[in-house]
This record gives structure tokens, C-alpha cells and sequence, in this order.
């Protein structure tokens, strides 16, 4: 309860500061293969970007797995599923990751998101739109492969980062998504990011064929977010429960993730080119019908 009133209260101040809205820009992240490294990019590089003095939220929308909560070692005490199920203020269910992160964990419960009902659905869509002029970035989480859910999410949103690393099936399969994506919506913004790569310059080359092919054959620009290094320091931290950025902040991994942080916070378009989480909702109410 108090803690409710602790996010009204800092909502209200938000939203009082003439001129201080905030962008509330919704990036998905996406991949065709599962396993690519997106949970740990997500919450890895939302922290990197708390850093770089931006409010983020993440949101884990891989409804059943809770896997952001596993690497964060959490045990999160409500859900996205409680929040709908028993009407509950967004305020109320967003929990305190490591150095404050502020995230909605996914729960399990519906089979997909998209299974509920349209009370539920407007319910879900009133609570979500209160994150508008609350954080600058919301970064949303995404399952394994390219579910009709996760698809809405990515035609809805500002930006998609696209990860995959560079093994041929891996590559193929984010080729698909991007082909897929593209058949449906010609305006996305995707940022491909190569992870698990062994030198930088493997992983620029390959970011770069990517690039070409997706220009020859879809006629659509995309552009190169980076290469993350395969580094031990992730998976170590995997079994430890906690976030590589925080764990080993000089890494090869945490020292790559401050650049595509700071990249990311330089490239930031002005507010008007930006949906944000009224737009992403207006898009996403309208897939659904
Ligand atoms: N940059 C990296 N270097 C080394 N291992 C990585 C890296 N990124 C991811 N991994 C490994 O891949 C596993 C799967 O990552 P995860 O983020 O859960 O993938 P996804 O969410 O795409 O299924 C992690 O447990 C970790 O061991
Ligand atoms: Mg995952």
C-alpha cells in the first residue's frame, strides 16, 4: 500500500515537472532462435542504461518462464498475470530489481496474452498506459521463437533490437523474423545486435552480410546495433543468479554493453518520432481486432 502510494506520488511529481516528459519509447527484443542471450541482454542492458541516467522498465512478456527473475535471483511477489487477474495498479505489481530496476514480471496462467478476455485486455492496456511520461525506455522481453504474441509486440513497438549470434541456423532464423515482420508493417526500426561473438570483427562481418541481404532481397534498411563478445563472465553469472553488468562491470561483455547503452542513449530520436506506450497500446488494441 505504501509502496503504491510511493509510485503515485513520484508519478504525480513526474508528470508536474513542466517540459520533463519523458519518452516512455517501447523497444522489444526479438530473435528467431531461443537461447540467443535475449534475457540477459534485456536486463543487462536495461541496467547499463540506468547508468546513463535513463528511467527504465522492463517487461517480461515470456509468459510461464520466469526468466528474468532467475537471473536476477528474485522472487517477485506479484505478476503481469496477478495485475490482470486481480485488477491490481501496475504501481502495485511492478517490482525492485538490482540498483532499483523497475520490472514487470510475466507469471503464468494464460496460455498466451492474447487469451484474454476483452475485459481483461482493456484492463491490461489502461494499467500499461500509465507507464506513459514514467520512464524513458520500456524495454519488453520476449520468448523463444516468433509467437503471434511476441509478433504484436514487435509491430507495435518503436524500436525492435534483433539478436542472433553468428551461427548460420541462428542468423537464418532472425533473417525470417525480420522477413516475417516486414510482410506486415514496412516502417519498423530494427537494430541488429550479434552476440556471442569470438572477435568484434566476425561479428561486424556477419552483422554486415546480414545487412546486405535484408537490403537486396526485402529492399529495407536495417541497422547494425553491435557485437556482444561470447564471454565466460555471462554464464558464470547465469549460475549465480546475478546480472554480468553488476557482477563484473569490466568484463568484455559488461564493457561492450556500456557502448551499445551509450549508442542507444545518443540515438534516442526527438519525443514526436516516438510512439511511445500510448502508440504501442493503440497498435496493439488494433492487431487484436
Ligand atoms: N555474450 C554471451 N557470452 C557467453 N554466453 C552467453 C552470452 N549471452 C548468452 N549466453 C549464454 O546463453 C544462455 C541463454 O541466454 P538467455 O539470455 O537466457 O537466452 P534467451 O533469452 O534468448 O533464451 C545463457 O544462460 C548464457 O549461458
Ligand atoms: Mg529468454
Amino acid at each position: 500500500m505504501l509502496q503504491d502510494q510511493a509510485y503515485h506520488l513520484r508519478r504525480l511529481s513526474n508528470t508536474l515537472k513542466p517540459g520533463k516528459e519523458k519518452h516512455s519509447r517501447v523497444v522489444t527484443i526479438a530473435s528467431g532462435k531461443g537461447g540467443v542471450g535475449k534475457s540477459n541482454f534485456t536486463l543487462n542492458f536495461a541496467l547499463s542504461l540506468m547508468e546513463f541516467g535513463q528511467k527504465v522498465v522492463v517487461i517480461d512478456l515470456d509468459i510461464g518462464m520466469a526468466n528474468l527473475d532467475i537471473l536476477m535471483g528474485a522472487a517477485p511477489k506479484a505478476n503481469l498475470m496477478d495485475m490482470i487477474r486481480e485488477r491490481k495498479s501496475i504501481w502495485s505489481v511492478l517490482e525492485k530489481g538490482p540498483l532499483g530496476l523497475e520490472y514487470l514480471a510475466g507469471g503464468s496462467g494464460f496460455h498466451s496474452l492474447f487469451q484474454m478476455t476483452g475485459e481483461e485486455r482493456d484492463y491490461f492496456f489502461e494499467e500499461l498506459g500509465k507507464l506513459h511520461g514514467y520512464a524513458d525506455v520500456i524495454l519488453i522481453d520476449t520468448g523463444a521463437g516468433l509467437t503471434i504474441e511476441a509478433q504484436r509486440c514487435h509491430l507495435a513497438a518503436d524500436d525492435i533490437i534483433l539478436i542472433t549470434t553468428p551461427e548460420p541456423t541462428s542468423m537464418a532464423d532472425a533473417y525470417s523474423v525480420v522477413k516475417i515482420l516486414h510482410s506486415q508493417k514496412k516502417s519498423l526500426s530494427f537494430h541488429l545486435l550479434v552476440n556471442r561473438v569470438s572477435h568484434q570483427r566476425e561479428g561486424m562481418e556477419a552483422a554486415g552480410k546480414f545487412k546486405m541481404a535484408v537490403q537486396s532481397f526485402l529492399n529495407k534498411e536495417l541497422k547494425i546495433f553491435g557485437a556482444m563478445p561470447d564471454d565466460s563472465h555471462v554464464t558464470k553469472s547465469v549460475l549465480k543468479q546475478v546480472p554480468f553488468y553488476l557482477e563484473y562491470p569490466r568484463s568484455p561483455a559488461s564493457a561492450m554493453l556500456k557502448k551499445l547503452a551509450e549508442r542507444f542513449v545518443n540515438g534516442i530520436p526527438d519525443q514526436q518520432e516516438s510512439g511511445g506506450i500510448k502508440g504501442f497500446i493503440r497498435s496493439l488494441s488494433k492487431l487484436l481486432h
